[in-house]
């Protein structure tokens, strides 16, 4: 899963430093990033990518850290938001807000100002009320609000229910049969740029059919539109494509957007793609340590310094992440369920894996880069998980342990009386 994970003299490490020193030096649990890894990933893109018109907007959802929004703002990428928050975040990355596109059905007013204040270079619109609401507000700044709709295309992804968002009966996107008329409206309506069309179907896509056919049909779209004389700029084709946690194969880059690119060869539009976890996911990993050992009657039980605060996808989807010892002991495996110190029976990483380990050891959660520390929290008052960025042989904090004292800072006791 992570290409610049190695093992070591001393155990295993991302690119040259070993997950013993990290864990030294910041405790567990600790996210690790590879620089490289980054790279590798974003250069797949580049590669399918070249001699084509087309940009990557990185999803930041997936990972938001500052240290790996910078490190693709200096590769070219341009980023897709879903909140003002993740705006914030961007710019202050050093992110180019004119390649930012805005994703999500429930941009509050507040969001769309900030966005049409920071310059942003298109709305992927969700409604028929959002469009009246960015018109009125771009009304109001005297601008013109660069938009897009979020088509649904209704096709299946053929991926978990939770994240596929491509069929009819989901919240996202605008419905097929009705993007026609909202783009009229939107032609008739002063405050708007119509700049380009988006659709986005399902995320740890396998297959790149599905992801085809949402092209197809989005094409069939644009032409009808081009026949009423509304000529769009970009085509967002949105993110999705999958990796492989355990016995996965999904297709490469290439493969998975070759058919798509094969559909578009000869236009004239841009193309626009929001990858987040294929970008992310396998240039990560959790680093956490063995707190105690728990032999049961019928299950062992390996307790962690990690959580489901940490790593929710386990306890929330039933997602399989793979887990490694960083210094096996050689004295031969046991199965274990991998369990952290919530007090919930949901709170576990893994189940049934089999471990070379004793109590203090060190154990690393693979790719853990997508959807893992964005989707912590500090449940049970947990502080969140360090953050580091490894590059060669240097390591880079990028986000601080919390502290107990920040995670109450913003609460008040009640007066006496
Ligand atoms: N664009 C839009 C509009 C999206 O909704 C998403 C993801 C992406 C791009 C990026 O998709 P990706 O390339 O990462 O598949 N928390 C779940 C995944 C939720 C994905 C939500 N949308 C998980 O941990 O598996």
């Amino acid at each position: 899963p992570m290409s610049t994970l190695r093992r070591g003299t001393d155990g295993l490490q991302v690119e040259s430093v070993s997950l013993q020193s990290i864990a030294a030096r910041y405790g567990t649990p600790t996210f690790v990033y590879s620089l490289a890894a980054l790279r590798e990933a974003y250069d797949a893109y580049a590669r399918a990518l070249a001699g084509v018109n087309a940009r990557v907007h990185y999803a930041v959802k997936a990972n938001s850290n500052l240290g790996v929004l910078s490190a693709f703002a200096r590769m070219g990428t341009g980023f897709d938001i879903v909140s003002g928050g993740e705006l914030a975040r961007v710019i202050a990355a050093g992110g180019d807000p004119s390649a930012v596109v805005f994703s999500g059905v429930g941009k509050s007013r507040a969001e769309i100002r900030q966005a049409l204040a920071a310059g942003i270079e298109c709305f992927n619109i969700e409604s028929a009320s959002e469009l009246d609401r960015i018109d009125h507000i771009a009304g109001e700044m005297d601008l013109r609000a660069p938009i897009a709709f979020r088509v649904n295309p209704d096709v299946d992804p053929k991926t978990h229910p939770y994240i596929s968002t491509g069929l009819r009966n989901n919240k996202f996107g605008v419905a097929f049969d009705e993007a026609l008329r909202l783009y009229r409206r939107a032609a008739g309506m002063r405050n708007l740029r119509i700049s380009g069309i988006a659709c986005h179907i399902g995320s740890q896509l396998l297959d790149p059919a599905p992801a085809r056919e949402a092209t197809e049909k989005l094409l069939g779209l644009v032409d009808a539109l081009a026949a009423e004389g509304i000529a769009l700029d970009h085509i967002d084709l949105g993110g999705g494509l999958g990796i492989r946690y355990r016995d996965e194969t999904p297709p490469t880059v290439t493969e998975y957007l070759s058919p798509m690119l094969g559909l578009l060869a000869g236009r004239k539009e841009r193309i626009c793609l929001e990858p987040g976890r294929s970008l992310v996911g396998n240039a990560g990993l959790l680093l956490t340590r063995i707190e105690y050992l728990k032999p049961g009657v019928e299950r062992n039980f390996a307790v962690v310094d990690a959580a489901m605060n940490d790593l929710a996808r386990p306890a929330l989807y039933d997602a399989y992440h793979g887990v490694v010892e960083v210094n096996p002991r050689g004295a031969g495996a046991r199965q274990y369920e991998i369990v952290g110190p919530i007090c919930e029976s949901g709170d576990f990483l893994a189940h049934d894996r089999s471990l070379d380990v004793a109590e203090g050891d060190l154990l690393a959660f693979l790719s853990a880069g997508a959807y893992g520390m964005t989707m912590s929290s500090n449940y049970n008052t947990r502080t969140r998980a360090a953050e580091i960025m490894v590059d060669g042989d240097k390591t880079w904090v990028v986000r601080e342990r919390e502290t107990v004292e920040s995670l109450y800072a913003l609460e008040t006791p009640l007066p006496h009386g």
